[in-house]
């Protein structure tokens, strides 16, 4: 499928989304967005896509924010409507069932440290930026920072974040817990891409099955516990379990299908 902002390549089962507005430094206007949910959704459904790295174009940028220059104007029920349809769609990425990891290969801001949240890993180029300076310009976060990044550094530091408008750089970002490694650029992907073959080699049923357990941590309508024993229990009616489980008895490295 062809976007408008994004590009997008498969290979050895990886889908590759690249915000693709550099000049912009790969800002999030709406169609942007709703593009990434549309890729997002078709990932969803191809059985030749494994995993998904998320990252954005050029060297300097994942993401800046949400594209300033469309905000001019909105009104209050605008204003609600998009941050509404963003959460939508960064919800679809949190939850997704294939493992979703954001190189972050420059600028995480705004909206960009947002999308960066929403996925279930981040690996950060060393030149790497995060923040939330929404309050610079008389705004908060909309795509649902003020909720994960206290997720992942805890309300002490969320708070500085969000009300100091202050960027921290990637090895601050690694001492947060904000990003899971921190790699020189120009092994980024190929960092990405490391961690998603270990991943890849394990079931994924049981992959998805942890991504459903952790994130119920977080859900105010489910009780985590409740999820975990749901999502333990299908596990033992998947061939991938029977085959890993034979796998370990018989000494050989298990052969995953995926149901
Ligand atoms: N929305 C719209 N346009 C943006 C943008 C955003 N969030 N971030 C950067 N851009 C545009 C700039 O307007 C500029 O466009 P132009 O060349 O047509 O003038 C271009 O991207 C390059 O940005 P520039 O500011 O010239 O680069 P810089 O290296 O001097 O500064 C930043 C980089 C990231 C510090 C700066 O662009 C910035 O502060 N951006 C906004 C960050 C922000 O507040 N994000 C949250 C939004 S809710």
């Amino acid at each position: 499928m062809i976007f408008e902002n994004l590009l997008t390549a498969i290979e050895n089962g990886v889908l590759t989304i690249t915000i693709n507005r550099p000049d912009k430094l790969n800002a999030l206007t709406k169609k942007t967005v709703e593009e990434i949910g549309i890729a997002v959704r078709n990932a969803e459904s191809d059985a030749t896509v494994k995993a998904i790295i998320i990252t954005g174009s050029g060297q300097k940028s994942f993401v800046a924010g949400a594209d300033i220059a469309e905000f001019i104007g909105l009104s209050v029920e605008q204003g609600k409507a998009l941050a509404r349809s963003g959460q939508v769609v960064f919800k679809s990425i949190e939850n997704c069932s294939k493992p979703v990891i954001a190189a972050v290969n420059g600028f995480a801001l705004g909206g960009g440290c947002e999308l960066s949240m929403a996925c279930h890993l981040r690996v950060a180029s060393e030149n790497a930026k995060f923040g939330q300076p929404e309050v610079n310009l008389g705004l908060i976060a909309g795509y649902g920072g003020t909720q994960r990044l206290i997720e992942y550094i805890g309300k002490t530091k969320a708070m500085e974040l969000h009300m100091t408008g202050d960027l921290i750089n990637a090895e601050q970002a690694l001492s947060l817990g904000l990003v899971n490694h921190v790699v020189p650029q120009d092994q980024l992907i190929a960092k990405c891409l490391e961690l998603l073959e270990k991943i890849k080699s394990k079931s994924p049923r049981a992959i998805t099955a942890v991504i459903n357990s952790v994130n119920a941590y977080f859900e105010t309508n489910v009780d985590g516990f409740d999820a975990e024993i749901e999502e333990f229990g299908k596990c033992f009616a998947t061939e991938d379990f029977k085959e890993g489980t034979s796998a370990f008895i018989e000494k050989r490295k298990a052969s995953f299908v995926g149901r």
